[in-house]
């Protein structure tokens, strides 16, 4: 598919990307981290250095509220992916504005919580920011519409990983706040699901190698952290997020909304994808047995 009729597709559904984002204004009422943060639990780094001991939550919240925390933090990378791949005059560099603005939030909440609350400790936290910021996210899209897919997903990735940390804490300040933070990306994934549905209204022959790429491919956007990898098996083991999880919460509805089963009338190489993402759930449910069966987690 040339490259251009990837772009043209974006570009003809800018109207719709305006209602979209008007439609989420009306939806979302903004909310203020400094009434859940429980500032008054906070004492001076200075007169009373910090130490595991003055934790109040459990390991696992910690590692999941931390690893949560530096994937926010990269928010710059993230708004730089769809300001350099759309036009200039594109709704979407409007959107990227609004967006980014209420993603700001999400970093600035939860290391107040982490910081006021005593549950990280603050210099590795912070080393643990420019090691992560540093290192950076730059992923390549060749394809437009494959931002759309990535993002849709993601979002509702966050959202669930977000609201399951905030449970496991145990502590009513981080489960509100995580809860919050929950509900925007879930404001964020239903915009982001209407742009590819959207495109898929026009052309779904145009956009199911980018859907395919993205549910074949998904990892979360915290690769470039330090322990990225003992820390989301921490993650998945806690139940926070998971392989069974992303089959449940985020891959099956996202096919079921995007209707893809039902889709007709595709070229033969769309169809090929069709049936490929189709078989993509099944797939990823072995490999999170697999996964289970290694670090003995039992969901029978
Ligand atoms: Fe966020
Ligand atoms: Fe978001």
């Amino acid at each position: 598919m040339p490259i251009n009729e990837k772009f043209e597709l974006v570009e003809s559904i800018d109207s719709q990307v305006e209602t979209l984002m008007e439609e989420h204004k009306a939806r979302r009422s903004h909310w203020y981290f400094h009434d859940i943060v429980p500032w008054e639990r906070g004492e001076s780094f200075k007169d009373k250095p910090w130490d595991v001991s003055q934790c109040t939550i459990s390991e696992n919240a910690r590692t999941s509220l931390v690893l949560n925390l530096l994937t926010e933090d990269n928010l710059p990378y993230y708004h730089a992916l769809i300001e350099k791949n759309m036009p200039d005059t594109s709704a979407f560099q409007k959107w990227n504005h609004l967006w980014t603005a209420e993603e700001g939030q999400h970093a600035i909440g939860i290391r107040s919580y982490l910081l006021t609350s005593r549950n990280c400790d603050p210099y590795e936290l912070e080393d643990d920011r420019m090691a992560t910021m540093t290192n950076g996210y730059q992923p390549t899209f060749d394809d437009p519409t494959e931002i759309f897919a990535y993002t849709a997903t993601q979002e509702l990735a966050t959202r669930v990983s977000h609201r399951n940390a905030g449970k496991i804490t145990d502590d009513p300040a981080a489960y509100e706040l995580m809860k919050n933070i929950a509900a925007d990306e879930n404001h964020h994934f239903i915009f982001y699901k209407g742009v590819m549905q959207a495109m898929l209204d026009q052309s779904p022959s145009t956009v199911l190698d980018g859907i395919y790429r993205t549910f074949a491919n998904f990892e979360m956007p915290g690769v470039s952290m330090p322990n990225f990898l003992r820390r989301s098996i921490e993650v998945a083991k806690a139940g926070v997020y998971n392989l069974r999880i992303h089959h449940d919460r985020v891959l099956l509805p996202l096919i079921r909304d995007w209707k893809i089963a039902d889709l007709v009338d595709l070229k033969p190489r769309a169809a090929e994808l069709q049936e490929k993402i189709m078989e993509l759930p099944a797939q990823v449910m072995a490999k999170a047995e697999r996964f289970e069966k290694r670090v003995g987690l039992s969901y029978s």
